[in-house]
């Protein structure tokens, strides 16, 4: 659209405020109000104030007829031991047949952490203080060494912090990866609102635009030509993950199996909440399909429930780890009745300008923020799975600077792993009652990153090192 055309759809949308000041503006801040103006779909926010703000929908999902999710037991709590293996087999298949890529959301803005930059390049090895970067760009590289083809990696970044990722990776090398095969792209944003549907400018000159929320990454798959980029390197199926979590297996061949081998479009793992508060999204039944739910949107009481055995019965909480099919991401990614992701209202203290163009600085929530989330794809998906994973192996985020989910107990549970790995290998470790090691150790993704590719290293050392405080297996 040419410039008067942008300013008088704005103009017929109700949203002219947004050039109020077009005229004082240089020539290069007026490109960049109408570059802002230009990523905004006026229909999408028009409908998005009229169902979620002005209609005061929270998107509180509907809770009638909702029943825990069923899912496939790891084969030590009563799960298919021959399933498990024949899972296992398909999914090494299809990693050697170079079908499978990695894909993380690295896009979100990291504010609990309290850490300025991509999160990312937050350090968190025990040792080494590796990067999350670091760690998943090594487990890719050995994962492809493994199984003897080279893993591509999909990363989704956001405006915010698009060029200092990409300058992250170019100045460590890719970490040993062909930059060929790292592929970063920007997801999308959304204005924000105030609480009467008006698009808020942050300056003259640009408008408070945030991102769109990891469940944007399945338009942005598709917008940025990385979909196309898998159909030509033959990948249909796609590894998602979380930037916060190092100990995530990315390539972990029962789970692709399993997605594989029941035609699954999109695949879930979970594993049991620790407790009955634990903020982790879970896995729900309603009208036959399956359904996630937010713990902000499950009330307290549901969460507390439990079976006649005392268990837990919305047990599965969900880790946002997910195994995509390209086709499916396509078809989510195109949209059109039903089959859109919904957009959730959050109500933020949003930086802005007042009608005069005087800065506010917000004390209470001024305005409403639109982010789509990944997980309201899983309805949408045939023949969705879910199988359990132990939080031992999976999960340990880096979320908050302190007490849970913080870089103290990441590096402890990566400690454990560790730990729990050489004793597997029968190199005895000592390990405190909850089996964390005495010695500060740290085992390279290089060298192993799960049990599996650990005793096949572990094995092969022709002299096993002394385990001492400050040792570092590569
Ligand atoms: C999320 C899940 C929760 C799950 C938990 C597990 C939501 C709403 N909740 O919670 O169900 O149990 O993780 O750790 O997601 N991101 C983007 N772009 C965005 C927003 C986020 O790429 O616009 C990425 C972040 O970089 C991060 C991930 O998405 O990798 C999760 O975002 P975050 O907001 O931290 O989710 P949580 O509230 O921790």
């Amino acid at each position: 659209m040419a410039t008067p055309e942008i300013i008088e759809a704005f103009q017929r949308a109700g949203q002219g405020h947004v050039f109020a000041f077009h005229d004082e503006l240089d020539a290069a801040a007026r490109e960049r109000l109408l570059a802002d103006a230009a990523e905004i779909d006026l229909a999408e926010i028009a409908r998005l104030h009229k169902t979620l703000v002005a209609g005061n929908a929270s998107f509180a999902a509907s809770l009638d007829g909702l029943t825990p999710a069923p899912y496939e037991p790891l084969p030590e709590h009563g799960g298919d031991p021959a399933a498990w293996a024949a899972a296992k087999t398909a999914g090494e298949t299809a990693l050697r047949a170079g079908r499978v890529a990695a894909f993380v959301v690295a896009g979100g803005q990291g504010t609990r952490l309290g850490y300025d930059g991509p999160k990312g390049t937050y350090p968190v090895t025990p040792l080494r203080k590796k990067t999350l970067f670091q760690v998943f760009a090594e487990k890719i590289r050995a994962a492809g060494l493994r199984y003897g083809k080279p893993i591509h990696w999909f990363i989704m970044t956001s405006h915010a912090n698009h060029a200092a990722t990409e300058k992250f990776f170019r100045d460590n090398n890719h970490f040993g990866l062909s930059p060929a095969r790292v592929h970063l792209f920007r997801q999308g944003r959304m204005p924000a609102v105030d609480l009467q549907g008006k698009i808020l400018l942050e300056t003259k000159s640009t408008i408070a635009m945030s991102p769109d929320g990891h469940g944007g990454s399945l338009r942005a798959l598709q917008r940025s030509g990385a979909l196309d980029i898998m159909q030509r390197e033959g990948i249909d199926t796609l590894s998602y993950f979380q930037v916060d979590n190092p100990l995530i297996r990315i390539i972990d061949p029962a789970f692709i199996g399993w997605h594989h081998l029941r035609h699954s479009e999109m695949s879930s793992k979970m594993i049991p909440k620790a407790y009955a508060g634990e903020k982790i999204g879970h896995f729900c039944m309603q009208n036959n399909r399956l359904i996630v739910i937010e713990y902000s949107d499950l009330p307290v009481a549901m969460q507390r429930e439990t079976d006649p055995a005392g268990k837990l019965r919305y047990i599965a909480g969900s880790i946002a780890i997910h195994i995509l099919d390209t086709n499916f991401i396509r078809r989510m990614a195109a949209g059109g009745p039903g089959v859109e992701l919904p957009f959730h209202r959050a109500d933020k203290k949003i930086p802005a300008i007042d009608a005069a163009g005087n800065p506010v600085k917000p004390v209470k929530p001024n305005g409403v923020k639109f982010e789509m989330f990944v997980f309201d794809a899983v309805p949408h998906a045939k023949n969705s799975v879910i199988i359990e994973t132990l939080r031992a192996n999976d999960f340990s985020p880096v979320k908050n600077a302190e007490g849970l989910d913080s870089p103290k107990t990441c590096r402890e549970d990566q400690l454990r792993q560790f730990a729990r790995w050489l004793n597997a290998s029968d190199a005895a470790i000592e390990t405190d009652p909850t089996g964390l090691p005495k010695p500060v150790i740290e085992v390279s993704p290089l060298f192993g990153y799960d049990e599996d590719s650990f005793t096949e290293s572990w094995t092969r050392l022709p002299a096993k090192p002394t385990i001492t405080d400050g040792l570092y297996l590569e």
